[in-house]
């Protein structure tokens, strides 16, 4: 039964090995009936965090549940939870079919329940060979078959796309998607954001095994404002002008203007409109990847992430870690290096430059992500 009952909630969850901080002081919620990601570099704790949720390493400190319990108290974790946190672990002897009768009778879950779970993954044709021959592809199909045996509450995929092809990409996702929508729970990793996109509702993003980033996606998005940087020979009169429409402006130290949720376009007919001449024009467009790159920047630089920086003082879920305005999140469209990239440059006070999704070059990542 799918009543929406398989919620994960980690609080404090911390995990050292050695000297080594894998895990700091994590705090989220994994809701049924959405798309969780999981994300961050490599070696930010992501493997780590899930070992501790599935009961595979004891955390540190703080706790992982899964609907209110441990994983270890779960009563038939099979039923409760599907997991994949690595493709390597088949018998390399046994066909695809065999495989997942092994694990459905250890779960007494009725034999043909392999061959639908195959049926469902896109392996039924390859039901009769033998793992040792799968690609990296097929064995994560096979790995997510074997997860989806007990009919869980909840999925949980430790980089999921890692070897599927576009297609495979699409599939998941779409995979993915439904099996959320029936009101379960996916809680799924991932080291590239943009693969994340068009799959995930809500992401926990998280660097150095610290949350950098709790929420919604579009949220994250929306934080986020486009602007276009305007070279003018009246910038005074055309701030009148711009103001006039409704338009905010600001001031940038090198002398241009900088035209908040706007476009060049709107831009250029108000100039024209109050006869100011421009000498050059540049939309500021944020690309995703390079957002999340910024939240995570820092992990293998050596240096902490930038304490104090414009995002500090944005939203709530913004957390201790992020970073601050190198590399920038934006894609220019135009002929100069913007000035946030320039020495000296101040961010404005509202927040980090402005960014429109909308009108966001290079998205979409490998086969239009997953
Ligand atoms: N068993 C272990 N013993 C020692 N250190 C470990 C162990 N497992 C993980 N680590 C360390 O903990 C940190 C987090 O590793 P983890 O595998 O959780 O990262 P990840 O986010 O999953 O990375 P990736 O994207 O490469 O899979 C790394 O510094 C890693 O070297
Ligand atoms: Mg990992």
């Amino acid at each position: 039964m799918h009543d929406g009952s398989g919620r994960i909630l980690v609080q404090g969850l911390s995990k050292n090995f050695g000297p080594i901080n894998a895990v700091q002081n994590l705090h989220f919620a994994v809701e049924p009936g959405v798309v969780t990601g999981f994300l961050g570099p490599n070696g930010s704790g992501k493997t780590t965090t899930l070992r501790m949720i599935l009961g595979l390493i004891e955390p540190s400190a703080g706790t992982a549940t899964i609907g209110g319990l441990p994983f270890a108290q779960l009563p038939n974790p099979a039923t409760v939870v599907g997991a994949v946190l690595d493709s390597q672990g088949f018998h390399p002897g046994r066909t695809a079919r065999n495989h997942l009768r092994s694990y459905a009778a250890a779960m007494n879950v009725p034999d043909q329940q392999a061959d639908q779970v195959l049926e469902l993954v896109g392996l039924g044709s390859a039901a009769t060979r033998r793992a040792a021959g799968f690609s990296l592809g097929m064995r994560q199909r096979l790995a997510l078959a074997t997860a989806l045996l007990g009919d869980p509450q909840v999925l949980v995929l430790d980089e999921p796309s890692n070897g599927l092809d576009p297609e495979g990409i699409a599939w998941l996702r779409g995979f993915l998607k439904s099996f959320a929508a029936t009101g379960r729970t996916v809680l799924v990793s991932s080291h590239l954001l943009r693969e994340m996109e068009h799959t995930v509702d809500h992401v926990v993003i998280v660097s150095r095994g610290q949350c950098v980033y709790n929420g919604n996606l579009e949220h994250l998005r929306s934080a986020q404002r486009s602007r276009v940087l305007v070279q003018a020979a009246d910038p005074n009169t055309l701030v009148t002008a711009l103001q006039q429409s409704g338009l905010a402006v600001e001031h940038l130290p090198d002398g241009r203007l900088a035209v908040l949720d706007s476009d060049s376009r709107t831009v250029a007919d108000l100039a024209l409109q109050a006869g100011v001449a421009l000498y050059g024009m540049q939309d500021e467009r944020v690309d995703l990847e390079q957002l999340f790159f910024q939240l995570t920047h820092g992990q293998y630089t050596g240096g902490a992430p930038h304490a104090g920086s414009a995002w500090a003082g944005g939203p709530a879920q913004w957390g201790p870690q992020s970073a601050g305005f190198a590399p920038s999140p934006y894609q220019q469209v135009g002929y100069q290096q913007p000035e946030y990239q320039q020495p000296g440059y101040q961010p404005p006070p509202g927040g980090p430059p402005q960014q429109d999704h909308q009108q966001r070059g290079g998205s979409g990542g490998f086969g239009g992500g997953f």
